[in-house]
């Protein structure tokens, strides 16, 4: 049986659809009140847990062979991460633990948080003594629907300077979830999960101009504008400094390698993002 975590989020929510389509057996890892998205059929099993609640993890991982281990993007991420690992140890059963992190995981850029948490999760998954499977998602071309507004008013206003980024769609990560999670033999591999081609954001900019058929203009903004306005907006600090550390990986180009492990996994290409901005050209569109 398979354990997914984060299992109605972006990426979680279609791997347990690709499971099912798969016919394995699932049960969905859901905070408490939840029932997961309609699109689940009714063979899903759901079991109401917290990433930072050790015994409702015990109930959620007892029986399973494999664990999709998505934790969300929080100031608590790395002890999710530890907590749920340690929790596949006490079942006794040395459960498989699949870990979504991020690309470029196996370069250890500590100066992101976000990617730290991941580094950190991943030493404890090391000495846990468990067998792994590592994901590295780029960023999400889903990252773009959140820009959405400005974009309809001809702007993309973000701090990423000149580099070029291969960003990937959700949908691809979980398709590729789905075959490692379904499938033997990816003990100790590190799979980065990267869209066709590297994007500066000028040419996001203008692939989401050609989607929404209105001018849209990049600007590229100082870390410390990008860091006021999304303070200004509401955002929490830690996410919000976060992002702008992200952002400066991109800005200098770390993120552009393009790798083919998409198709490798699933058999097909990954989606370009001209395709994805298509498909949500109405998001985009003033
Ligand atoms: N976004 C990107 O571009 C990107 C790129 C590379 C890697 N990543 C990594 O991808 C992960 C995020 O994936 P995503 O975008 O699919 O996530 P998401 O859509 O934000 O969903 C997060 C999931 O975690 C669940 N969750 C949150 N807090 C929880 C808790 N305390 N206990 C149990 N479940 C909890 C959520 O449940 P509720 O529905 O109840 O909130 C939801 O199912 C992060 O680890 C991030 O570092 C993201």
């Amino acid at each position: 049986m398979i354990v997914v975590t984060g299992a109605t989020g972006t990426v979680g929510s279609k791997v347990v659809v690709g499971l099912r389509e798969r016919g394995r057996e699932v049960r969905a890892l859901v905070r408490a009140g939840s029932v997961g998205p309609a699109e689940w059929d009714t063979a899903v099993e759901r079991v109401a847990a917290d990433f930072a609640d050790p015994a409702s993890l015990d109930t959620a991982l007892d029986g399973a062979d494999t664990v999709y281990l998505l934790v969300a993007v929080h100031p608590e991420m790395a002890e999710h991460e530890k907590n749920v690992i340690d929790a596949a140890v006490r079942t006794g059963r040395r459960p498989r633990i699949v870990l979504h992190a991020a690309a470029g995981i196996e370069y250890r850029p500590e100066s992101v948080r976000f990617v730290g948490a991941h580094v950190t999760g991943l030493a404890h998954l090391e000495a846990s003594g468990l067998p792994w499977t590592v994901l590295g998602p780029n960023g999400f071309y889903q990252n773009f629907l959140g820009t959405a507004p400005t974009v309809k008013a001809g702007r993309l206003a973000v701090p990423g300077g000149a580099g070029a980024v291969s960003y990937v769609d959700a949908r691809d990560v979980a398709a590729a979830a789905v075959e490692v999670l379904a499938t033997e033999g990816h003990e100790g591999a590190v799979y980065t999960l990267t869209g066709p081609a590297a994007l500066t954001h000028g040419e996001v900019a203008a692939q989401l101009a050609a989607a929404a058929g209105h001018p849209v203009a990049y600007t590229a903004l100082a870390p410390e504008a990008a860091l006021d306005g999304m303070l200004g907006t509401g955002w929490d600090p830690w996410r919000a400094e976060g992002m702008v550390e992200l952002y400066g990986l991109y800005a200098a180009g770390r993120a552009s390698a393009v790798s083919s492990d998409v198709e490798k996994l699933t058999g097909r290409p990954p989606r370009s993002f001209a395709e994805f901005a298509t498909e949500h050209a109405d998001a985009f569109r003033a």
